[in-house]
Parts: C-alpha cells; structure tokens; sequence
C-alpha cells in the first residue's frame, strides 16, 4: 500500500499579493484516505483546486498516476481521474437525483444518456443511502440528502481520486456517523479520497496520514495521532477556536 497514486511538488499559487498556496508538496498513496487539514484561510480548498485543475498553478507540479496533470483544464483533470465535491453545494436543483447522478457520469469518454447509466446511477445513490430517493427533485432534498447526492455524481465519475470538501461539515452526530461509513465504504471500493475537514472525530477515525496547513505552507504530515499532537500544529491550529 505505498505506492503513490498522485504528487504534488511545489505547487504555488497567489491571489495578488496573497499567497494561498505556498510551495506545497506531498504524495497521495493508492487507496488511503489522507486528511488536508489546517486552519480557516490557510490554504487548504485552494490546493484542492489546484489538483481539480479549477485553478492552474503559478509553480509546481501534480503528477496522477505517472502522468502530469498540472496544466490540463478542469474537464481533462476530471476524465483523469479527479473528482471532487465543493465547500458550497452545486446540484442542478430541477433535475431529478437520477438525473443529477447521470450527469456525472457524461464526463466520462464516450458516453451518452442511455438506460445502462440510469440503472448504475443506481448503485452510486446505494452507496451514499439515497437509492429511496431517486426520483425526487434535488431541490427538494434535505441538506444532508443534497450532500449525498453530490458525492453520488462523483462516484458516478469512477474517480481514481476523490476529493471532498468538508464533505461532513454541517451535519448532526447521527448524520456524522452516517456520513463516516460512506466515506469507508468508497475507500473500500477502491477509491483514494483526499479530505479537507476540520471534525476532529472523522479525522482521527478515517485518515492514514494528514497533511496540515498554515498560511499557505505545509506545516506537518503523518498518522493523525501524530499530526495532531505535533506542537506546531496544536499551535497553529488547535490551540485556535476554529469554524467550518
Ligand atoms: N478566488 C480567490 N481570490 C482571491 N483570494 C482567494 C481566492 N480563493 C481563496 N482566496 C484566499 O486564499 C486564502 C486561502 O483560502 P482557502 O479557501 O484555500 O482556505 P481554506 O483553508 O480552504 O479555508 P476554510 O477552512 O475557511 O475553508 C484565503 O486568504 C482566501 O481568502
Ligand atoms: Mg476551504
């Protein structure tokens, strides 16, 4: 399990004088799940737009799977092997759940709307408990359900990497627990997952390793065990109150 599935080296990116990401670099390994934590501002949605290709880089590099990535636009990254989930939720509201899973899946190359998709739209809405749902508008979905769903539409990619945005971020502790077996259940599928969160308790249950963030720059990486108790980081970060 140490092998690398994708690399960041020096990657760097500046809004103005603002440097949000500063020289960040550090490996993903098949199938973990590592944690991208740090405090509010320090960085951590803008290096998941940098792998997304959402923003290209101003230096450095991100390999996939042996092949370099940095450079590509959003839509290339994404027939890469990238996807992800956003911070703000971004379904399309008068479609259907089906209808939104399926348009995940037109990223894909070659592939048109047909009956095939629909029923495999299917087993993504399984994994993430939304398969009652499936007909029902997205805009009528509770708040959790619309997160659901926009995880579903990733899977619905088959991602070699999935990237989630405080995916857990807003829900109560019985969604919580919910929301953690889903993201161990797409691991074990197969599917590495980098996580920006910053619940303490999905941290320390679900991720290998962590890479933290401060000010832009990589702080700390390791187990979260120890990641967590790393002066530095208790510093930086959980010495401070933070928000989501
Ligand atoms: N599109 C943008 N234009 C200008 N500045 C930006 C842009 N996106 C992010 N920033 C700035 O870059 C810095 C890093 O922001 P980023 O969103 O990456 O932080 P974050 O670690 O995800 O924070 P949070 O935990 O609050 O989500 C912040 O100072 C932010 O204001
Ligand atoms: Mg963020």
């Amino acid at each position: 399990m140490t092998e690398v599935l994708m690399r960041l080296e020096g990657a760097r990116k500046a809004f103005g004088g603002l440097v949000a990401v500063n020289d960040v670099s550090f490996d993903v390994r098949r199938g973990e799940i590592m944690g991208l934590i740090g405090p509010n501002g320090s960085g951590k949605t803008t290096t998941m737009n940098l792998i997304s290709g959402a923003f290209g880089m101003d230096r450095g590099r991100i390999e996939l799977d042996g092949e370099t990535i940095s450079g590509l636009p959003a839509n290339r990254v994404a027939r890469k092997g990238v996807a992800r989930t956003f911070q703000l939720l971004r379904l399309i509201e008068d479609m259907t759940v089906t209808e939104n899973v399926v348009v995940g899946m037109a990223f894909r190359p070659g592939q048109r709307w047909n009956e095939e998709m629909v029923a495999r739209s299917r087993d993504y809405l399984e994994i993430v408990g939304l398969a009652d749902k499936a007909g029902m508008e997205a805009a009528k979905l509770t708040y959790i359900d619309q997160k659901r769903l926009e995880l579903a539409r990733a899977l619905a990619m088959e991602p070699k990497v999935l990237l989630l945005d405080e995916w857990l971020a807003g829900l109560n502790s019985t969604e919580l627990l919910s929301g953690i077996e889903i993201i161990r259940a797409i691991r074990a599928r197969g599917t590495t997952i980098i996580m920006v969160e910053h619940v303490m308790s999905a941290i320390h249950s679900l991720c290998d390793r962590c890479v933290v963030m401060n000010a832009g720059a990589k702080i700390a990486e390791g187990t979260p065990a120890t990641v967590l108790t790393d002066p530095l980081v208790v510093e930086a970060y959980l010495g401070e109150p933070h928000h989501a």
